[in-house]
C-alpha cells in the first residue's frame, strides 16, 4: 500500500484529570474512507480537533505526507491539506454561503500592479462556488443567502461543501449526518464516495452504523480514549461494531 497521507503517532490529550485521547495511532491513505466510531465521550472529537489544529496534543506526532507537523492554528492544518467539519459547525450566521465558504481565504481583486488589493473579488468567489455546486451536485438555496436563514441540515451541507471544495488531502467529518434529513444524508454520503474517487483520505465519524457500513473501507473504534480496533469494514456486521464500541465480546473475536 502507498504511504499514508496522514499519520497519527501515539497522540494523547488530557483535560485536567480526563484522559480524552490515550496514545492513539492511525494512518489514513489516499482514496480511503475510515469510519471512526465510539460511544459518547470516547475521544473522537478531541482527536478531530488535534488533527484540525484546533487543540494541541500533549504527546505524540502528526505526520502529513511524511513530514512532522506542529499545527498552531486551524489555518496551519488547512495549509497542510486537512479540512475539518466540526461537530459544532464553525459557520458565521450573518454571512452568506459564499462568504462562509471563503472565510479566511477570501479572493482579492488584483490591483493594477498585479498585487492583490484589499477588496474582495466577490464575482470570482461566486464563480468558484458555482463550479463547486455543479461538480458536487450541491442542492442549496441561492448562494447569496445568509447562513442564518438556512435550516440546520442546510447549514451542515454548507460546512461540508466548504471542506469538500477545499479539501486536497484529508477531509475529517465529525458527525456530518446527525442532523440531516433523508435527501441531505444521501448527498453527504455520496460526497464521501466522491472524495474517495478523487483520492482524498476521509475520516468519517458517525453514530449511525448503517452510514459507516455503507461508506467506510476501514473502521477504527475508540473506547474511553483508546483505540481498541482498527480493521477492514467488510469483515464486520452492525452488531459487531456496537459490541466493539461498548466492549461486549463479539463472535468475530
Ligand atoms: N474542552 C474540554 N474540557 C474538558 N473536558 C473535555 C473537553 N473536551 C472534551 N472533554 C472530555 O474528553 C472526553 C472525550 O470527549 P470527546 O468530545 O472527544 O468525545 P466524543 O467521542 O467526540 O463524544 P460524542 O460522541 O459525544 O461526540 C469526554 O470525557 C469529554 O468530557
Ligand atoms: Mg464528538
Amino acid at each position: 500500500m502507498s504511504a499514508p497521507i496522514l499519520e497519527l503517532r501515539a497522540l494523547s490529550k488530557s483535560f485536567g484529570p480526563v484522559h480524552a485521547v490515550k496514545t492513539v495511532s492511525l494512518a489514513a491513505h489516499a482514496g480511503e474512507v475510515i469510519g471512526l466510531i465510539g460511544d459518547n465521550g470516547a475521544g473522537k472529537s478531541t482527536l478531530t480537533r488535534m488533527i484540525a489544529g484546533a487543540i494541541r496534543p500533549d504527546q505524540g506526532d502528526i505526520i502529513v505526507n511524511g513530514q512532522k507537523e506542529h499545527f498552531e492554528t486551524a489555518q496551519d492544518a488547512r495549509r497542510a491539506g486537512i479540512e475539518t467539519v466540526f461537530q459544532t459547525l464553525a459557520l458565521v450566521p450573518g454571512l452568506d454561503i459564499v462568504e462562509n465558504i471563503f472565510l479566511g481565504r477570501e479572493l482579492l481583486v488584483p490591483g493594477a500592479t498585479g498585487r492583490a488589493t484589499r477588496t474582495m473579488d466577490v464575482a470570482a468567489m461566486r464563480r468558484r462556488v458555482e463550479e463547486g455546486y455543479q461538480r458536487f451536485g450541491l442542492n442549496l438555496p441561492d448562494m447569496r443567502t445568509k447562513v442564518a436563514a438556512l435550516s440546520g441540515g442546510q447549514r451542515q451541507v454548507v460546512a461540508i461543501a466548504r471542506a469538500v471544495l477545499w479539501g486536497s488531502g484529508v477531509v475529517v467529518l465529525d458527525e456530518p449526518t446527525a442532523a440531516l434529513g433523508v435527501k441531505q444524508t444521501e448527498l453527504v454520503l455520496s460526497f464521501i464516495e466522491r472524495l474517495r474517487s478523487h483520492k482524498v483520505a476521509v475520516i468519517f465519524i458517525s453514530h449511525n452504523m448503517q452510514h459507516v457500513m455503507r461508506v467506510a473501507d476501514r473502521v477504527c473504534v475508540l473506547r474511553l480514549g483508546r483505540k481498541v480496533h482498527d480493521g477492514p469494514m467488510s469483515k464486520l456486521s452492525g452488531t459487531d461494531l456496537v459490541a466493539l464500541m461498548t466492549g461486549a465480546t463479539i463472535a468475530a473475536q
